[in-house]
């Protein structure tokens, strides 16, 4: 039976449940570009502690414990995507090989690593040393063929992303990207109009980034509070969130 959208407006349609129950019933060929932000996996259980000052905790939610089929998830992007179409997908920045591998078991082309580089890092939480700016990822495409990309008219994509995090205050505790950083992976990398999917879009910075950009949005998450945020995020703009990320943004270096 298909799922029904939990919010539909036109060109978004955001839906409450596993990406595994969505994707396969997707038409494929359709989507331009997919940034996908799945769980880590570093997630470890009873890790609170006190650093310079801060309550730390690296337990991020049994989201992070669950098992996740990141393989499963690279075969639908192959599939969803049009030949020629990109992809982003955030990950611990040790295993970015776990990323590239599942991506290649799939048949699509890991590209380059990026990184995001934070101009506010917090002390570092797990392992307890100074250094704790960097999140990354692997950026990809379709196949090798960088003739049919659509990059932005006259640039190009930098492997550094250098900007501010989201303030712990309004994190709550969530993992979320900021809207400037993923605007600007979405501007460099698909035009007006082209659809743009996140498969496991959290607290939907993704979705309100692209609708503002004038993409079309296909967003999946199973975890319903986080739903209910993002939702709230595209109806009222989260004016609190995003000040802060508008304010983060002016602190961020163009790429
Ligand atoms: C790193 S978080 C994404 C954070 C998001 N980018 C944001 O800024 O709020 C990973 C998300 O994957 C979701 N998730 C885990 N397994 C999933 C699945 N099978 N289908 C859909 N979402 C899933 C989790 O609930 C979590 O919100």
């Amino acid at each position: 039976m298909a799922i029904r959208a939990a919010y539909k407006e036109k060109g978004i349609k955001v839906y409450e449940a596993r990406w595994e129950d969505v994707l396969p019933g997707l038409r494929g060929g359709t989507v331009d570009l997919v940034i996908a932000d799945p769980p880590y996996k570093i997630s470890k259980r009873r890790s609170r502690f006190v650093q310079c000052g801060y309550e730390r905790d690296h337990d991020f939610g049994e989201w992070d414990h669950e098992p996740f089929d990141l393989s499963g998830l690279f075969v639908q992007i192959k599939r969803l995507l049009k030949p020629g179409g990109l992809w982003w997908c955030f990950y611990d920045i040790w295993r970015l090989d776990i990323v590239r591998q599942a991506a290649r078991d799939a048949g699509l082309h890991p590209w380059v690593p990026f990184f995001w580089h934070k101009t506010n890092p917090s002390p570092a939480f797990g392992f307890r040393h100074p250094l704790n700016a960097a999140e990354g990822g692997v950026f990809g495409a379709w196949d090798g063929n960088d003739k049919a990309y659509r990059f932005a008219p006259g640039g190009y994509i930098h492997n550094v992303l250098v900007g501010a995090a989201c303030s712990e205050k309004k994190l709550n505790g969530r993992a979320r990207k900021p809207v400037w950083l993923v605007r600007k992976m979405i501007e460099t990398s698909s035009g007006e109009n082209d659809k743009v999917l996140d498969p496991c879009f959290g607290t939907g910075p993704v979705l309100k980034a692209a609708r503002d950009l004038g993409r079309r949005v296909v967003g999946v998450e199973r975890d319903p509070g986080k739903v209910q945020v993002a939702i709230r995020r595209l109806e009222e703009g989260n004016e609190d969130e995003d000040e802060q990320d508008t304010q983060d943004e002016q602190g961020a270096l163009e790429i």
